[in-house]
């Protein structure tokens, strides 16, 4: 199993350390624009090889796609993140162009690949993907709802006092601060809604900071933030080449399902060996489909704004 991951910055170094200590995949090549930077954190992760007891082999290359041949998954990373006080939507001018170029080289090379894309905003970096190549749809994996789900999940567990491990839940809709939809009726602390646990303020305040968790760590970080990212990205990797068929919320194109059509956004599917293996329509309630109307007219908007 080799994995390139596009970007040697903070979320694909994070996300590079994370796979290779999770021990599945046999290469991971970091790619970087920058001139001897991928060289470097790949050679200091293989050193903590020994000392984490993994296997998989690191290696870091400046901008030479060759060495990327036939990797079975491919992870964009590259492009800028967001400073304190930016949205995700003001990074496209800069990263539409890179997201573009790098995609189409990845493809050249490894015309088989899964790509995940991970670069802001990310919905539309996803929609980019699919209307600038010719993969198949389901090789077309955004990450985001893996992410803010686990934010969910972190703010749950605060204020049920009680351990992440206990509690379920999902975020759909666009990974934005307006358009994420935590789905707070569905949550679960061992099975049972956490609205028997939690009152309806509470709720609303575990709502609205799992909608603003990415700009809480901008704030407090002075740049976005790269655990967490890394680690969801390696989740849907590891579901990938183990062929888990694991249920994740991934930007998808969607094509009728939850009303929408020709448009990437956040919704459960199971993923596995050929990416994504289909799409879980779950029945939302008139407000839910609602929400996700229009967060979908925000992410549409933010598409609009590509020149393809
Ligand atoms: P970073 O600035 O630490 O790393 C980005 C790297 O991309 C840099 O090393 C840069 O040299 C490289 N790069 C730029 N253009 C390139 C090109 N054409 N080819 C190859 N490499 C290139 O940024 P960070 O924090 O790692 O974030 C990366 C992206 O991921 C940002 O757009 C950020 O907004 C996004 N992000 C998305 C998340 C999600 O949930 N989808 C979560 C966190 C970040």
């Amino acid at each position: 199993m080799k994995v390139t991951v596009v970007g040697a910055g903070a979320v694909g170094a994070s996300c590079a350390e994370y796979i290779a200590i999770k021990n599945f995949a046999s290469e991971v090549v970091l790619l970087d624009i920058k001139e001897g930077y991928a060289e470097g954190k790949a050679m200091d992760l293989m050193q903590t090889a020994s000392l984490n007891g993994f296997d998989t082999k690191i290696t870091g290359i400046t901008n030479d796609y060759s060495q990327t041949a036939e990797s079975d998954i491919c992870v964009i990373t590259s492009g800028i993140p967001r400073k304190p006080g930016m949205t995700r939507e003001e990074l496209i001018g800069i990263n539409a162009g890179i997201v573009k170029t790098v995609s189409s080289n990845l493809i050249e090379h490894s015309p088989n690949t899964i790509i995940i894309v991970v670069s802001n905003p990310m919905d539309t970096m996803a929609y980019l993907v699919h209307k600038s190549t010719s993969i198949p749809k389901n090789r077309i994996i955004g990450m985001g709802g893996a992410l803010d789900s686990a934010r969910f999940k972190y703010r749950l567990a605060e204020a049920l006092e009680g351990p992440i491990s206990d509690v379920d839940g999902m975020v759909i809709g666009g990974h934005s601060d307006t358009g994420m939809i935590p789905l707070t009726r569905l949550a679960t602390r061992a099975g049972v809604p956490v609205s028997e646990f939690l009152s309806n303020e509470r709720l609303s305040q575990v709502l609205e900071d799992t909608k603003v968790g990415g700009a809480t760590l901008t704030k407090l970080l002075g740049t976005s933030a790269w655990y967490a990212p890394g680690a969801a990205v390696s989740a849907l990797v590891q579901a990938i080449a183990c062929d888990q068929k694991k249920v994740f919320p991934c930007s998808v194109l969607l094509e009728g399902e939850y009303g929408l059509n020709d448009i990437s956004i956040g919704v459960p599917v199971i993923i596995g060996k050929n990416g994504v293996e289909s799409i879980i329509d779950i029945p939302l309630n008139d407000a839910e489909k609602a929400s996700m109307q229009e967060s979908a007219e925000g992410v549409k908007k933010v598409n609009a704004l590509l020149e393809l």
